[in-house]
């Protein structure tokens, strides 16, 4: 099939070169003239595992244009993928999807063969038909369900390993109306070997933050229990093993430490909780869920005092900024929250991660400016004898911690085991 994807971020280059490797043509569409013309030299604009090599193995079967019309005439379904953020009070904001609407339903004017736009953009219940489907029937002058195809398929994609997850993942949800639309779906996703679950529109959105809330609050929900279990002596590792043997619960997705970041976990909670607000509900789970994160980071500043009480002018390393390990993604990053506690109290930071210096400097210029960084974990290590771990790379299990005190956010084992003092955050 001929594909446009509207957006070329983490999710719509993963989605794109996913369906061309299964044998689709694909056009991304960006307004950034610079990844128009990275991805048209076949190099990616972010970093993901594998990413590259597919863009090079297959290039000729996709570009990349900022042309909406030429994208939208030249293929038969369009995904919208661009990015919700949240405004500064958490609420969704939904410019670029308004806009991607805009610009899409200005080119469907044009097209005479029955045209399927998918959104695939984490949006709340509601707004594929409420908001996005008025705006597509305004620029088009066409019917939704009747002179183009409308449909909602959530992605659960992790970034790092997103390739991996877009073909083979563990379901495929399509929110859908139109038995037409429902049938080109199924074909496009015909080469996959997962359930298949087809719903309407608003139950597909639901499904997407029901998913997140509910990973988020496994993660939580270790961290409060391992929270106690520190106090107790207990290694919380060893109890989540044990809790996650029972089918019902899963052993996945239960590591205690200092919290979840990330594009979407945050930010999918923040607008779940103000849009049950609007409802009337009072969410206080979900709130928790954040509230548990906010704190669980400063438990290791905590640990880290309980050994090097005055931290006024004490020299402290960091090891990793990424939110978590294989991405250069610093976005709700725990090492942020971690940093800025450090710099309020005096200390003096050297901070390392294989990938995502750049990307904090540029981030978080209020503290990123404030810190120093080294070339490599190596060099963190001679230049200090306070560490903190805040990303479980790789990279750092075959260091020497011995002789260091090493304050853990993430369970690396080797520190673990050569560290001079070793403290884990719920372990
Ligand atoms: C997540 C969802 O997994 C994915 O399905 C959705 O589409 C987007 O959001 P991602 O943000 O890429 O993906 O990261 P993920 O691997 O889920 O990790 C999120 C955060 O939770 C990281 O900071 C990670 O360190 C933390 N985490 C994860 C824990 O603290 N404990 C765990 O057990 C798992």
């Amino acid at each position: 099939m001929n594909v446009s994807i509207i957006g070329s971020g983490y999710v719509g280059l993963v989605t794109g070169m996913g369906f061309v490797k299964l044998g689709n043509r694909v056009i991304f569409v960006d307004v950034d003239e610079w990844k128009v013309r990275v991805i048209n030299n076949a190099q990616p604009p972010i970093y993901e595992e594998g990413l590259e090599e597919l863009m090079q193995e297959f290039k000729g079967k996709y570009y990349a244009t900022n042309n909406y019309r030429e994208a939208i005439l030249n293929s038969d379904i369009t995904f919208i993928t661009v990015g919700t953020p949240s405004k500064p009070d958490g609420t969704i904001d939904l410019t670029y999807v308004k806009n991607a609407a805009k610009e899409i339903g200005k080119a469907l004017k044009e097209k005479d063969n029955f045209h399927i736009v998918v959104v695939k953009s984490t949006v709340l219940p509601g707004t594929t038909e409420g908001v996005i489907r008025p705006i597509l029937e305004k620029y088009s002058g066409k019917k939704a369900f009747q002179d183009f195809g409308l449909a909602m398929n959530p992605e659960f994609l992790r970034e790092g390993v997103a390739l991996k997850d877009f073909l083979n993942p563990d379901r495929i949800v399509i929110g859908v109306q139109d038995e037409r639309t429902k049938k080109v779906l199924e074909k496009l996703y015909e080469p996959f070997n997962a359930p298949k679950l087809f719903t309407d529109i608003k139950t597909a959105e639901m499904i997407k933050y029901a998913s997140n809330a509910f990973l988020a609050t496994k993660i939580s929900f270790a961290n409060e229990i391992g929270n106690i279990c520190k106090k107790l002596g207990i290694d919380s590792w060893k109890v989540f093993e044990g809790v996650g043997l029972d089918h019902r619960i899963s052993p996945h997705f239960f590591r205690s430490g200092i919290g979840f970041g990330g594009s979407c976990f945050p930010k999918d909670l923040k607008a779940l909780i103000k849009k049950a607000e609007e409802l009337g509900e009072d969410p206080i789970i979900l709130k928790a869920v954040l509230q548990v994160n906010e704190r669980q980071p400063l438990k290791l500043i905590e640990l880290l005092k309980k050994h090097v009480p005055n931290l006024k002018d004490m020299k402290v390393g960091v090891l990793g900024l990424a939110f978590k390990p294989n991405t250069d993604d610093v976005r709700e990053t725990r090492a942020y929250i971690v940093i800025k506690k450090l710099l309020e109290e005096g200390a003096k930071v050297i901070a390392y991660d294989p990938k995502a210096m750049e990307n904090f400097k540029r981030f978080y210029p209020d503290v990123g400016r404030q810190i120093s960084y080294a070339n490599s974990a190596e060099e963190v290590l001679r230049e200090v004898d306070v560490i903190l771990i805040l990303t479980e790379w790789r990279d750092f299990e075959s260091l020497d911690y011995s002789g260091k005190i090493v304050i853990d956010g993430r369970r690396v084992r080797s520190a673990e085991k050569t560290a001079k003092i070793y403290e884990g955050v719920c372990w």
